[in-house]
């Protein structure tokens, strides 16, 4: 495979992975409601489990993706506006590492059938995880990506792209297209 199509296949991996992200946080959203309203049973179970999986693993995995292979590029950049939004970006992974650790807890009590955490309190903790997410996202698809593809066009990206697809490539089918 050539460097240009690699190079898009990184980015169109990276928007497909922030289009993950958000229908995890409605898988989330949908969990909470069911608690709130059924309690626990395997089915609740089940995906609380799967979603804390998804955050604890993929979420984080595109986090340092972006901090290898997308942020130098921006923070290397003399316009003083890109340099402060890769400063900002990398400061919210740090934000949204601490609101998943005010969640993931009560995630891994759901998980094992145990629900002594308060849902309302659930409910708060996702609703400003989602609202960072959200900023976070439409900040780097809207300036972030479209300032790296500039800044990596005649670059060999081809490492990159086989490093984060090798990556998925064990753990989701669908990535296989990228590889
Ligand atoms: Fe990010
Ligand atoms: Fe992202």
């Amino acid at each position: 495979m050539s460097a240009a199509p690699v190079s898009i296949a990184i980015f169109e991996f990276l928007d497909s992975t922030h289009q993950d992200i958000q229908d995890h946080v409605r898988q989330l959203h949908g969990l909470v409601d069911a608690i709130e309203s059924d309690g626990l049973n395997a089915a609740t179970r089940a995906l609380a489990r799967r979603v804390l999986n998804y955050f604890n693993t993929e979420a984080r995995q595109h986090h340092l993706d972006e901090e290898k292979h997308i942020f130098p590029a921006l923070l290397a950049s003399q316009d003083a506006e890109v340099v402060q939004a890769a400063e900002h970006l990398i400061q919210d992974h740090g934000w949204l590492e601490e609101n998943w650790i005010q969640i993931a807890p009560s995630l891994e009590a759901a998980a094992n059938g145990n629900l002594w955490f308060d849902p309302a309190e659930l409910r708060h903790a996702l609703d400003v995880f989602e609202a960072l997410y959200l900023d976070h996202i439409l900040l780097e698809e809207s300036l972030a990506y479209p300032e790296a593809k500039k800044r990596m066009k005649g670059i060999d990206t081809i490492g990159m792209g086989r490093e984060m697809a090798r990556r998925r490539v064990m753990a989701q089918d669908e990535v296989r297209a990228l590889a």
